[in-house]
């Protein structure tokens, strides 16, 4: 049975985790896959406001199974404090499912997270401070520690000197920071281990056995396409694959049984942190876009940066996720506008491109080649069939799909849950 994988197609905050809940009474599990804490998606339900960082947002649903993937890292202070706050509000967590091979965010890289960046000055990455990078690093360099190295404290001791062995020493030669101590992080890490317990196990065995029984999976990715790791705008990005193949790696789920892909695209483009961004905006658009889409991180709280929708981006995401069904978000944050560019190529050094430029050098220099598109002038907040939208928004969407190689299944009209067209079920392609 079908699994479908959700992908931000720009650089984050797409909408993603209001999309997942729409399709929430549709599905049997939701498994994160990359990522940590650094996300944060807001679903509005009934008025009510939930900001989700570590729990996938398919925890909000009922009916659904939770799943952190193996491919997540996971901060277990923030992770039961979300659990926490969710249950305070009535929200039953007792489904989630923890892989055990899932890396944890000791607190030794919340430190470095933050020094580090202090350390780069005007060349940092902007990184959310919460200790992503670090632990990814771990994780490759076969020095970091899992979830299931808690309920063996002889195995969790010898993994947290060896890690500290070498990064005390650059916390104390490097950053002139204090040396920290194996037992104090053993003994935080253990504090958690009767609570952690019982939602830890073999989650690819699961999810094999799920989809055997004819279950529906959505994986439900952090971060975005441009902030991916090996595909994004290197090395202003995070530290996992935020795009389609980290489902597979990330979740044990093997590529033969991934039948859709499904991108949220914002009807304009927003990016948090340093970086290349050609269509940005530092102009009264720019500050009405931000106002109108609430446009504040909901993780650190930054401001986000604001930017015209980029096609070439757009048509990148769809080929390197290979994109079925986008869902294109916010289209009512246009609603007071006279006019709306559109990025449709790039011009570098005289030379149009159509597609993303080959060096991050000829990025950093592209300029926005725009056609513009009337606006609608109208509020389209109550729309729910694609006849609703007066005749400007409707071209608008049409002139989008046509530039990129994929249908818009979805159009997101307001943050609450109802506030959305669906042209296409995503689900089934039909
Ligand atoms: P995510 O990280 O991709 O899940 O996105 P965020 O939650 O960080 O940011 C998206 C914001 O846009 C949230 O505040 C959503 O409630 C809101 N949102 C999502 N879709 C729409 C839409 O179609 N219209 C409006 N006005 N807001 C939306
Ligand atoms: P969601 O899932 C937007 C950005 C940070 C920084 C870079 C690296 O809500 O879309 P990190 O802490 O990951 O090492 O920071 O990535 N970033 C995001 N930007 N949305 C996110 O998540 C992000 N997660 C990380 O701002 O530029
Ligand atoms: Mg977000």
């Amino acid at each position: 049975m079908p699994v479908i994988v959700l992908v931000g197609a720009q650089w984050g905050d797409e909408g993603k985790g209001k999309a997942t809940d729409l399709l929430g009474d549709r599905l049997d599990y939701v498994v994160k896959f990359n990522g940590g804490n650094n996300a944060g998606h807001t679903v509005v339900i009934e008025g009510e406001k939930y900001a989700l960082h570590l729990l996938p947002s398919g925890i909000l649903s009922p009916g659904v199974v939770p799943v952190i993937g193996n491919g997540v890292v996971i901060d277990l202070n923030v992770l039961f404090q979300e659990i926490d706050g969710l249950e305070s509000r009535g929200i039953d967590t007792s489904r989630l499912r923890i892989s055990a091979n899932a890396h944890v965010i000791p607190s030794y890289n919340r430190s470095l997270d933050k020094v580090s960046e202090r350390y780069l000055g005007a060349r940092r990455i902007g990184t959310t401070g919460r200790g992503i990078g670090p632990t990814y690093a771990d994780k490759m360099n076969r020095v970091g520690v899992r979830i299931q190295d808690l309920f063996d404290e002889s195995i969790l001791r010898q993994k947290v000197e060896a890690a500290l062995s070498f990064k005390n020493q650059i916390l104390a030669k490097i950053y002139n920071r204090q040396a920290v101590k194996p037992d104090d992080v053993v003994n935080e890490l253990l504090s958690y281990v009767e609570r952690l317990r019982p939602y830890v196990g073999d989650t690819a065995l699961e999810l094999s056995e799920a989809l055997d029984a004819g279950k529906v999976v959505l994986c439900e990715a952090g971060q975005a396409t441009l902030l991916d790791v090996d595909h994004g705008t290197y090395p202003f990005v995070t530290s996992s694959n935020a795009t389609a193949g980290g489902a597979c790696t990330g979740s044990g789920i093997p590529p033969t049984r991934i039948d859709r892909v499904v991108a949220v695209l914002k009807a304009f483009t927003s990016r948090v942190g340093e970086g290349p961004f050609p269509t940005e905006l530092h102009d009264k658009f720019g500050d009405h876009l931000r106002e109108v889409g609430q446009e504040y991180g909901t993780t650190t709280g930054r401001p986000r940066r604001i930017g015209w929708l980029d096609l070439v981006m757009a048509r990148y995401a769809q080929r390197i996720n290979g994109v079925t069904d986008f869902v294109l978000t916010k289209l009512d944050n246009y609603d007071d506008l006279d006019e709306i560019p559109v990025c449709v190529a790039y011009e570098v050094n005289g030379v149009r491109h159509d597609e993303m430029p080959i060096s991050q050098s000829d990025f950093h220099h592209a300029v926005p080649i725009y056609e513009t598109m009337p606006g609608w002038k109208q509020s389209i907040m109550g729309a729910r069939s694609f006849d609703d939208l007066p005749k400007e928004a409707q071209d608008f969407v049409v002139f989008v799909e046509e530039r990129i190689r994929a249908r818009i299944s979805v159009v997101g009209v307001g943050p609450a849950r109802d506030q959305v067209i669906e042209r296409h079920s995503v689900l089934s392609g039909a």
